[in-house]
């Protein structure tokens, strides 16, 4: 049976207004040194330097959780895919079945050891929206962000909350889906990669499994990475862009 997978990174929510995540505007500041997004979304930050990390993530992230999705995601709606986005827009267009494979902004859960499995919980990012703080005052967010996770000092097994995301130092787990995403991605023999600039572990795995199967592989971004992979076919265009083709617009 003809099997096409897509897989999708921040590029396909760029239309929605989410910056994707190695752009310019990716850096962050702790007192006078700046902190790349794979230097901040790291379980060793969030274990050493908890204030730092939640007001971070609730900036960089948090605050995207009300946008809507765009026309990419509603196309996608009823095809395989597995992202790396944890903005939850494919959710929001009606998929019912994909895999958000770095986790969801909407959701937390107990910390655990990595390879533990626990259940989700909701964020408590409108409770921290709602509240009467000053949210301009980066201390008092920082406090009350750590009383919201139960952080004291650092995370405690069983007791805190971390969000749910798969952080740079972590690894694939069952938490996140990694068998069933490992499955489609051994039963795909067409994938498409839409707005991921090939750089984290799971476009690795995918082309992997592609390159294993003699699968068709298809690229679309207006900016790709050159994979120096022969036989790949590049559509070098936006999402919408390529959506639009195929609908015949
Ligand atoms: N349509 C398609 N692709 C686009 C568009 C668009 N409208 N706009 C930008 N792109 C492309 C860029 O050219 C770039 O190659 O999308 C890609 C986005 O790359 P990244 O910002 O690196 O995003 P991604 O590949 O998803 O990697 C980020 O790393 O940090 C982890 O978990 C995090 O999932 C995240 C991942």
């Amino acid at each position: 049976m003809f099997q096409k997978l897509f897989i999708t990174g921040a590029g396909v929510s760029k239309d929605s207004g989410i910056p994707t995540f190695r752009g310019a505007d990716g850096f962050w500041t702790i007192g006078s040194s700046n902190f790349t997004p794979q230097e901040m979304a790291t379980r060793e930050m969030y274990c050493e330097n908890p204030a730092e990390f939640l007001l971070w993530y609730y900036k960089r992230f948090a605050s995207y959780r009300h946008i809507l999705p765009n026309e990419v995601h509603f196309w996608l709606a009823d095809k395989n895919l597995i992202t790396q986005n944890i903005d939850g827009l494919d959710g929001k267009a009606g998929n019912t079945q994909y895999i958000s494979i770095h986790g969801r902004l909407d959701k937390v859960t107990v910390f655990q050891k990595q390879e533990n499995m626990v259940p989700l919980h909701d964020a408590p990012w409108d409770i921290v929206a709602n509240s009467q703080i000053d949210l301009d005052d980066d201390t008092l967010l920082k406090r009350l962000l750590l009383e919201l996770f139960k952080i004291k000092d650092h995370p405690e097994y069983g007791h805190s909350l971390k969000p749910f995301v798969l952080l740079f130092d972590e690894y694939y787990t069952e938490l996140y889906r990694i068998s069933e995403a490992e499955q489609e991605m051994q039963s795909a023999d067409s994938v498409v990669f839409m707005g991921t600039s090939f750089s984290v572990n799971i476009t690795s795995i995918a082309l992997r499994y592609a390159l294993r199967n003699n699968a068709k592989i298809e690229i679309v971004d207006p900016d790709p990475v050159d994979l120096n992979i022969s036989g790949i076919e590049y559509h070098r265009m936006t999402a919408n862009e390529y959506i639009s083709e195929l609908n015949g617009a």
